[in-house]
């Protein structure tokens, strides 16, 4: 196969930024045209948050993909996927809290330290915000190697973020059980690499 070029890479973070739009102007198209079901608050927020769960997962899966197809140029589109999944953690606490809450911040402070299934939702919520403000390469190069540190942080996100989802449904667990499938399938798939950088911890420490 032959090597992508670094203008493939930009044709392709050309491509994330078009799939992504089209998934939000599928939303509006939705809300527009009442196409959100029986309760369309509720439908917002599952929306959003599917959004962002598959483009957390999309972004794990770059560093894999690119070792198993020998593309090492892909790794420049994880940033973008990374930044579009905190876009849609957004948009999704920005629907709770208005349409759910009515912007009513304290109540939503009560909610979050009262429902366990939305303090973990607000942790992986946390850890997105960190990375998404400190994934420049400027902030990279100034936080040196606490930065690859931080940015560990991303396998504890994929592995609550599911685990929120199943915490936020009353029976249908299938879904979220197979997210959380996946969740540890990922984390498998770059055991060896976490393995290195626990094993480096213990011994400089
Ligand atoms: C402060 C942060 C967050 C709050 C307040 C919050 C709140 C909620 C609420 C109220 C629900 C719906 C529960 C119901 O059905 O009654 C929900 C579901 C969900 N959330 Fe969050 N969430 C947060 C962060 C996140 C993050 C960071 C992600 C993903 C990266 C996420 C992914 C999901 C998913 C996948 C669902 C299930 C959607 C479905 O039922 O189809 N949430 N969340």
């Amino acid at each position: 196969m032959r090597k992508l070029t670094p203008k493939a890479i930009i044709a392709l973070k050309v491509v994330i930024h078009a799939i992504s739009l089209a998934f939000l102007a599928l939303l509006v198209i939705a809300i527009n045209t009442d196409n959100l079901g029986g309760d369309p608050v509720q439908g917002i927020i599952h929306y959003t948050g599917i959004s962002a769960l598959n483009t957390l997962f999309l972004t794990l899966l770059v560093s894999p993909f690119a070792k198993w197809t020998k593309q090492g140029l892909l790794v420049r589109v994880r940033r973008l996927l990374g930044l579009y999944s905190f876009f849609w953690a957004v948009l999704h606490l920005v629907a709770f809290a208005t349409l759910d809450l009515g912007l009513d911040w304290r109540l939503l402070a009560s909610e979050i330290v009262k429902r366990p299934y939305l303090t973990v939702g607000a942790a992986v919520w946390v850890i997105l915000l960190l990375l998404a403000v400190t994934s420049t390469q400027s902030i990279q190069r100034k936080m040196g190697a606490r930065w690859q540190k931080l940015h560990n942080w991303v396998y504890l996100a994929a592995i609550l973020a599911p685990i929120h989802f199943y915490w936020s449904v009353k029976s249908e667990v299938a879904e979220p059980t197979i997210y959380i499938v996946i969740a540890i399938g990922l984390l498998l798939a770059r055991w060896k690499t976490l393995k290195q950088r626990v094993c480096r911890k213990i011994l400089s420490s």
